[in-house]
């Protein structure tokens, strides 16, 4: 039941394999017992590694076990690109197992419009830029130069395909689900497991069966069922879980309305959500260049692949008649509060909010599908005939270059600026704070967007900003309106003449008649460019925002035993301790390519044991005062002294997202070992990737008995090392005052893999040593 690993490009870029996925699902299907499987189990169960060691043993599956997966492609976004191939580089692989692309959206502004932001951006991250596109070149990775438009648009437009497994770092990756795929979000760490061709694991997930029945019509539209859902659920009910749609509701859409569906499943925090496959993917494909895709899915069908078995089992089941629904207006500042649009007028209301509209903003990744422009187009139509014009600044975000030209093309475009909307650039603009907007600073203000996100300061870096998600043709009709409480179904305006209008509900085309256009061709890259292994990467020596990566030392480097060497306790940190208390988020992201200078937020917010105090640690320098400073300034010290360093955790270390940051920076500064009362298992894993050992107390209560300036050595490390993964580790303890010497048994989770990764000082440091012999 063992596969070969991937070779190198084993499957070609853009057709799946269909074949293959048939025979490993066939094989898979020995572990299961014959019983019927979901969608979502079959594409996973297509994607392993060796479906004997996930799969056998018999017992529960979903919620349980973990997945060793390989994903056929990653993608990667300009801001999370820079760390994941930073880290590439230091494994010194000629090329990726897997075809990546790079996309860049998140780092252009939204000021003045698409020419003019575009310019501003390539100046003010040129460096970045440069990297990337040289990073690219010389690995073979696509690369989407700015103004090619949205990671996620973009993906579903050339590389998505039903029944692939895809990685991206960035959370709403999972938007090519509706082209009837696994497409999950991680972070860059886990990128670079499918770049390498390393097992990427994955807790089997529980699955969510969402039943459509019905048909929607008039105004209601795709975003509506998923605000609606987004209520139900709540941000963390799809947590662990992938929404795996079914049911006759769901040949009823279009891909990209599936698309938007997908995409915001990352709001009620699932792992992904798909669909089974349907002739309006068929269309979608043709329409975007792929018949030879659509052609071999629709083999793939005969053969069981792409859609669940009949009885299969869900974990839980939820229903919903397509025919029933609203549309609805999410918020402010959290994506699940739902309130269907006949009663939003009562709630603005309730809430004592200004019963005004200070802007409309629509597209994004999320909503800027071709069927979306022509049905706002529509709107935008009625409301010109009838003498009116957007009464707030309406801004429009394309998804693509190849979206921007075609409604440019069709005329869409110029319904809309007919009416007043501004068009910005192919990019992400003020969905991500990149949106420099001068009025309403410090003021509650409302905005209505078709995004998919609306936490505080998200948009124009104002908090009390409210965010209002909602269709793009409800952000549209209500454009007109300038107020919260027009409920366009319903009510009417006067026009200019002093008439009553009304709108009548939108209507769309799904795809363009006459074909995409392609736009602006510089902007895309060669398909499947060969690597180019003599090309420089760009990183200048005084970026502050970029730094180029070396390899971790090992910790046995010189030393005779395979013991970790001698190390002090930094601290002990008190309860709950995410991964954005390791490595904050914020101002700080901007430094996400620079090892030195982001590791300078390291644990800043973390709660010492010992005092009580945020980000206060102590540096206890044997024969020296005690100096107390912040904790990275101590963990500077100790690694300008070369004293390796050890932390003393709580429960649940690191949850929160898999930013790998978090290992990396205490890492960088010299930790070694980290000691918990529990780990969070994504940080856990990531620990391991860099070299750090994480140990569990085997008594929680021994958590109390180690504290700062300490001396602890291991013992039994080396039996763990030399192949018997079954042996204790022990940590004998020095007290820092007293001299007194003890003995605390511990645990650990390493598996051989994960041994041979800190034998070698790092997961990569490995990959590279097996290439040199
Ligand atoms: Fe970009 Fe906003 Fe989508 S940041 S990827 S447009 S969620």
């Amino acid at each position: 039941g063992t596969f070969a690993p991937l070779q190198q490009r084993d499957c070609a870029p853009i057709t799946p394999p269909y074949a293959l996925l048939i025979h490993r699902l066939h094989v898979a299907r020995q572990f299961l017992d014959g019983r019927p499987l979901t969608l979502s189990e079959k594409i996973l169960y297509s994607h392993l590694y060796n479906p004997e060691k996930s799969l056998g043993g018999g017992g529960r599956i979903r919620g349980e076990r973990y997945l060793q997966l390989r994903p056929e492609r990653v993608a990667m976004q300009d801001a999370s690109a820079q760390m994941a191939l930073l880290q590439f580089m230091t494994c010194g692989l000629p090329q990726s197992a897997v075809p990546v692309s790079v996309h860049c959206d998140h780092l252009i502004q939204a000021q003045v419009g698409a020419t003019s932001d575009l310019s501003s951006a390539l100046d003010q991250s040129k460096e970045v830029f440069d990297f990337l596109e040289s990073a690219s070149r010389k690995y073979g990775f696509e690369f989407w130069r700015p103004g090619s438009g949205i990671i996620h648009q973009v993906v579903l437009e050339n590389y998505a395909a039903p029944g692939m497994l895809m990685l991206g770092t960035d959370s709403h990756t999972p938007n090519a689900g509706g082209l009837g795929m696994l497409a999950i979000g991680v972070g860059g760490a886990d990128a670079v497991d499918a770049m390498t061709g390393t097992p990427w694991e994955l807790k089997a997930p529980l699955v969510v069966g969402v039943h459509l029945t019905g048909k929607m019509g008039g105004w209601t539209t795709p975003k509506d069922l998923i605000l609606h859902l987004a209520g139900k659920l709540t941000v963390r009910g799809g947590t662990g879980k992938i929404l795996e749609y079914v049911g006759p509701g769901v040949a009823t859409q279009s891909c990209t309305g599936l698309a938007t569906i997908a995409n915001m499943g990352a709001e009620v925090g699932a792992t992904t959500s798909t669909f089974p496959y349907t002739s309006q993917m068929r269309k979608y494909l043709r329409a975007t260049g792929r018949e030879g895709v659509a052609a071999v899915a629709d083999s793939a069908v005969k053969h069981g692949l792409l859609v669940p078995d009949q009885n299969a089992e869900y974990d839980e089941w939820i229903e919903i008649d397509l025919s029933e629904l609203e549309p609805h207006i999410n918020g402010p500042f959290t994506p699940d509060l739902a309130t269907p649009i006949s009663k939003f007028g009562e709630l603005v209301k309730e809430n004592g909010w200004k019963d005004e509209l200070t802007a409309g903003l629509i597209g994004s990744c999320t909503n800027s599908s071709y069927e979306d422009m022509t049905r706002v187009a529509s709107i935008a139509k009625q409301a010109k005939e009838a003498g009116l014009k957007a009464k707030v600044p309406f801004l429009v975000t394309p998804g693509s270059e190849q979206i921007r030209a075609t409604i440019e093309r069709d005329g869409v475009t110029q319904s809309l600026e007919d009416v007043g909307a501004l068009v910005l650039a192919n990019a992400c603009g003020p969905c991500i704070g990149q949106w420099k907007r001068d009025e309403f600073k410090g003021e509650e203000n409302a905005i209505l967007t078709s995004f998919n996100r609306n936490f505080r300061g998200r948009n124009d870096a104002n908090s009390k900003t409210m965010n209002f998600l909602a269709s793009p043709e409800i952000v549209t009709a209500m454009s007109f309106a300038g107020h919260l409480s027009f409920n366009p179904m319903h009510d009417t305006l006067s026009t200019p003449t002093g008439e009553t209008f009304q709108f009548s509900p939108p209507v769309g085309i799904t795809l363009p008649v006459i074909g995409f256009a392609t736009g602006e061709k510089s902007y895309r890259p060669a398909a499947s460019p060969a690597p180019e292994p003599e090309a420089d990467v760009l990183i200048s020596p005084t970026s502050t925002r970029l730094e180029k990566l070396e390899p971790f030392p090992s910790h046995f480097e010189g030393s005779e035993t395979m013991e970790l060497p001698s190390m002090r306790v930094l601290m002990r940190v008190r309860g709950k301790c995410t991964t954005d208390h390791i490595s904050a988020a914020g101002p700080w992201l901007k430094y996400k390519g620079h090892l030195t200078n982001i590791a300078e937020n390291t644990l800043i917010t973390a709660v010492n044991d010992e005092g009580g105090e945020v980000n206060v640690a102590v540096d206890y320098e044997p024969g020296q005062e005690p100096v107390q400073d912040t904790i990275p300034h101590v963990a500077q010290r100790l690694k300008a002294r070369n004293q390796p360093w050890a932390l003393v955790v709580d429960d649940n270390y690191g949850e929160g997202s898999a930013r790998e940051h978090a290992a990396l920076q205490p890492r960088f500064y010299g930790c070694a070992m980290i000691v918990a009362r529990s780990f969070a298992r994504i940080h856990e894993t990531n620990l391991k990737k860099q070299g750090v050992l994480p140990l569990w107390f085997v008594d929680k209560e021994d958590y109390t008995k180690i504290g700062a300036g300490d001396q602890v050595n291991t013992i039994g490390l080396d039996k763990v090392i030399a192949g018997d993964p079954s042996a204790q580790v022990t940590l004998e303890v020095t007290k820092r005052d007293s001299g007194e010497l003890f003995q605390i048994p511990t645990k650990h989770t390493l598996s051989e893999d994960q041994i041979a990764w800190l034998k070698s000082g790092s997961a990569l440091n490995y990959i590279r040593d097996q290439k040199r012999q």
